[in-house]
């Protein structure tokens, strides 16, 4: 096991090391055998390096063992690094070869990716397809953007902060709650942290939280889960126009530096971030609502904008663009109207077909709150802790929720949210 500490990651491998002893660990991706000659293919966490052993050079019995071993076993190496004369890789000459975790054949799924599976059969195995290079790619692009994302808010002066996820009541429609038992009464699983980001408006002025949510959601579609990644910020004194502002310099923050620290994974991945709009158009409902009739699409004012138009809106505006002021019985209850207006201060921030953010500026006067959860159908009983913390000097304020593994699809150029998330719930996968 103290072998184990000493392991050289191949992504450590450098002419530095040319010459020296070195002990690696990896899954055997491949063994090719070329007369007294064996060619290990070797995979770690981090890239891949050739064995070579040679017949010559070892015992018999490794010999023969060596070849008896089942691909994707991890083995740990130990031999000198040389430069192949050929294609000038360093590669290592093996001394000695351990067997430390087999592999037991048939395995469910090719991890190498030679041979495709199904994305049931991928997210069924999963940490076994995760050593397919393509798909810790997108895990690596998953961890480098929640990095960005955490560096752009501190930079521009957010708390972070962490609200429950077990509450009283939900905040984005009965419709997505999942209830559960909570001792002698229900709870209800947070769909966003909607209320909590408000109420921290009178000590904070600016928040952020990264965190899971979840939704009793019925849809079965390529971008809707039951429990998703969610970006959210808050900030006083701020309306629509400068937190769309914010919403686009933070994704052009993150795909900025992405180019600089994940460009072999966005080139494996296929994913161009560069023909991206240098200023995001800004979009009226209404003006969608024309555009959608001009386009054939029978649309009226009022009108909600369903999956299917956005996949009409999306073959015009295939990038990255905001629709802005919705009709505000569309939107919920805690956002602001503009003056004697039906029209809300709020957006949503699409990248064509996909709708990634929503947003607005909140009502921030409790009277105006009351009014507006009880058009929406919701009891003020169920809202009184909430609503008390517009009693004690709210300050005006707006926000929005960035869906993490919505935007994730996009920066990774992936068709289904599902290949963007380690373990996907819906409402058929439960397990792994
Ligand atoms: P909304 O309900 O629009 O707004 O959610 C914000 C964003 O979260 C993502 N999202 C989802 N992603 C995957 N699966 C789902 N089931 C799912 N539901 C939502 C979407 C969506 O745009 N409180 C407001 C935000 C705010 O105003 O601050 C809210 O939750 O990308």
């Amino acid at each position: 096991m103290e072998e184990n500490l000493r392991v050289q990651k191949f992504i450590q491998i450098n002419n530095s090391l040319e010459n020296k002893s070195v002990i690696v660990s990896g899954w055997i991706e491949d063994i090719r055998l070329i007369g007294s000659l064996m060619f290990v293919i070797l995979r770690d966490s981090s890239g891949v390096l050739q064995l070579v052993v040679k017949k010559n050079k070892i015992d018999t019995e490794l010999w023969n063992n060596i070849q008896k071993i089942p691909r994707q076993s991890i083995i740990i190496a130990n031999g000198i690094l040389c430069t192949n004369t050929q294609n000038k890789n360093l590669e290592l000459q093996v001394t000695k070869i351990q067997l430390i975790g087999k592999a037991v054949h048939p395995l469910p799924l090719d991890p190498t990716g030679r041979v495709d599976s199904g994305l049931d059969i991928k997210l069924d195995y999963r940490p076994l397809e995760l050593r397919k290079p393509e798909t810790r790619a997108v895990f690596k692009i998953r961890h480098h953007t929640l990095n960005h994302i955490r560096q752009f808010f501190n930079e521009n002066n957010f708390l972070e902060i962490n609200t429950p996820k077990i509450l009283s009541q939900g905040a984005e429609g009965g419709a997505t709650l999942f209830q559960l038992k909570y001792f002698d009464k229900y709870g209800y699983l947070a769909q966003s942290p909607q209320l909590y980001k408000e109420q921290l408006m009178l000590a904070f002025e600016r928040v952020y939280e990264i965190s899971n949510y979840f939704r009793a959601e019925k849809s079965h579609t390529t971008r809707h889960l039951n429990e998703f990644l969610s970006v959210d910020f808050e900030w006083a004194f701020q309306d629509n126009n400068t937190t769309m502002d914010l919403c686009e310099k933070l994704i052009k923050f993150i795909i900025n530096l992405l180019q600089k620290d994940c460009n072999n994974e966005l080139d494996l991945l296929n994913s161009n971030l560069n023909e991206f709009p240098s200023k995001f158009p800004r979009i009226t409902y209404n003006e969608c609502i024309d555009t959608l009739n001009q386009l054939g699409n029978k649309k009226k004012y009022g009108d909600d904008i369903t999956e299917h138009d956005l996949s009409i809106l999306g073959q015009k505006f295939d990038s990255f663009y905001f629709i802005t002021d919705w009709p505000k019985d569309i939107k919920p209850f805690y956002i602001a109207s503009y003056d004697d207006s039906s029209l809300s201060q709020s957006f949503d921030l699409q990248f064509g077909n996909i709708e990634l953010s929503s947003g607005g500026v909140r009502i921030h006067n409790r009277l105006q709150l009351e009014k507006s959860l009880l058009e929406s159908g919701l009891e003020l009983k169920n809202f009184s802790s909430h609503l008390q913390t517009f009693d004690w000097g709210m300050p005006p304020h707006s926000g929005l929720g960035l869906g993490f593994d919505r935007l994730m699809m996009v920066l990774c150029n992936r068709k289904n949210i599902r290949e963007v998330i380690l373990y996907p719930r819906d409402q058929d996968r439960l397990d792994p």
